[in-house]
């Protein structure tokens, strides 16, 4: 009665740990029990660990940045390396440059993601917030289950301002839909990097230097206080910074919609990396930049206290040649330098190794921080987590194997990975989407194109009370009502 089973595992939630077989039916979870019998196919999970599959809530896969650089993966080749690093779905960003309507993005999005392994979703990303776009095509993308966006507040041809953050956080806040933003101070960028021109300093180490830790910790405190106004939910990506969580950390106390997430690169990278010989820092080129190892331990004691919802990866591929990095030249000056780096098949590997095994984090926190807080957040109500009924997306993980991390078993589209050499305990070696084997021991099972549109819910604001600004309080500010 069951098409797969996978037996004498031990099953891992972000609550529980539990001696337990699964069988699998239609895709789906039937059922859980201490012994399964039957099923078409048996596997194996004799001392291993039986663990929701990864969700990766921020990747950049064939998308092209604000300068124009296409990313190295495509659907195809970022859905394989997301599966070979224990991940069942992602949610990459379908990105919006000016001029653009919502309505194009997502078909030309929806053209690309026909190739994925793996489960997909979209973020939008909106840097054109025209009245079209907030009163029609926003709406409309959220009916059709694509209910997360990104704003950012850097970049000049990115950045809203404040009072587009404003008017995009209530329209978010009216349909249920989650906001998330890339918070760094532009002006004080902007203010850096024409000091550092002044004196010629170009070099990809003075990248580090361009994006000081304020610009974040500002922008972090400025992004939670426009989200408190209107009393949107807010997510901030990729921090980077011990003030910015810290900010987050007390936000959370207050009672604010907020969810934020920080990545294997500020756990594992420091600016020094930006420092190695010749271009080899552009490498580790991203926004916001790595930090220092007073930081790393910060972001470590932060995870531990819950301050992130998710450890994701930011993979952005722009490869170490004149398709990606130096599209500007190969001695281009760091502003012209494609940031980002890619990390969707080491993300899970690594929080794994220097989280779990290393004695930092639960597995429960592991596979909180992994996928069921992911799926929570940005509704993917059928993933995130094992009992009956749910999408049988699985990885299946060998807790003491170990791995040096080549380029080679990233499996994408690079030419390099920023987490070459390191020593990981851990590896998932097998993985299932919707109940099909994708990854097994290292060998692809899946074909491309197998991966599903997965439209998601609303976003779980359970235990966030919200803040009511007096202001926008109708009983406190005379019966204005400007704000929903
Ligand atoms: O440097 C990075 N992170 N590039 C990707 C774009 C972004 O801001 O997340
Ligand atoms: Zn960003
Ligand atoms: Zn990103």
């Amino acid at each position: 009665m069951f098409d797969t089973v996978i037996h004498s595992g031990t099953v891992v939630t972000a609550t529980d740990t539990f001696r337990g077989d699964i069988g699998i039916r239609g895709g789906r979870i039937a059922a859980i029990a201490e012994r399964i019998e039957g099923g078409e196919r048996r596997i194996d999970a004799g001392n291993r660990l039986v663990l929701p599959g990864g969700i990766e809530a921020h990747a950049h896969i064939a998308q092209e940045s604000s300068a124009g650089v296409m990313t190295a993966d495509d659907y195809y080749s970022g859905s394989v390396s997301a599966a070979f690093g224990g991940n069942s779905s992602f949610i990459p960003f379908a990105g919006q440059h000016r001029g653009q309507s919502v309505d194009d993005v997502l078909a030309t999005y929806d053209a690309r993601a026909k190739r994925s392994v793996i489960d997909y979703s979209y973020h939008l990303i909106i840097s054109d917030p025209t009245e079209n776009v907030l009163t029609e095509e926003l709406p409309r993308a959220f009916k059709r289950g694509i209910t997360s966006f990104k704003v950012f507040m850097t970049y000049d041809l990115m950045n809203l301002g404040d009072g587009g953050m404003l008017d995009i956080l209530t329209v978010a806040k009216e349909h249920g839909a989650i906001t998330m933003v890339h918070a760094e101070n532009n002006e004080m960028v902007k203010w850096m990097n024409r000091r550092l021109a002044a004196k010629g300093l170009t070099a990809p180490k003075y990248h580090a230097i361009s994006r000081p830790e304020l610009a974040e910790e500002e922008a972090v405190n400025r992004a939670i206080s426009l989200a408190k106004l209107v009393d949107a939910p807010l997510f901030i990506v990729h921090v980077s910074t011990a003030g910015g969580a810290a900010l987050v950390q007390r936000a959370k106390l207050d009672g604010a919609k907020l969810f934020a997430e920080t990545c294997p690169q500020y756990l594992a990278l420091t600016r020094h990396d930006l420092d190695r010989p010749g271009r080899e820092g552009a490498k580790f080129m991203c926004s916001p930049p790595v930090r220092d190892h007073a930081t790393q331990d910060a972001l470590w004691k932060h995870i531990q206290a819950g301050t992130f919802e998710s450890v994701s990866s930011d993979h952005a591929p722009y490869r170490f040649d004149e398709t990606g990095k130096f599209t500007a030249g190969l001695d281009a000056p760091y502003p012209k330098i494609a940031n980002g780096m890619p990390g969707i098949a080491a993300r899970l590997p690594y929080l794994f190794s220097e989280g779990v095994v290393k004695g930092r984090i639960t597995l429960q926190q592991f596979v909180a921080l992994s996928s069921t807080n992911a799926a929570k957040t940005f509704g993917m109500t059928q993933k995130g987590s094992l009992y009956p009924g749910m999408d049988a997306d699985i990885a299946i993980w060998n807790p003491e194997a170990t791995r040096t991390v080549t380029l080679a078993d990233q499996h994408d589209n690079m030419d390099f990975t920023p987490f070459e050499g390191m020593a990981l305990t851990g590896v998932p070696e097998v993985v299932l989407n919707r109940g099909q084997v994708i990854v097994e021991h290292g060998e692809l099972r899946a074909v491309e194109g197998q991966g599903r549109f997965i439209a998601r819910a609303t976003v779980d604001l359970t235990g966030k009370p919200g803040y009511r600004s007096k202001e926008l309080d109708p009983a406190q500010n005379f019966g204005a009502e400007i704000a929903p």
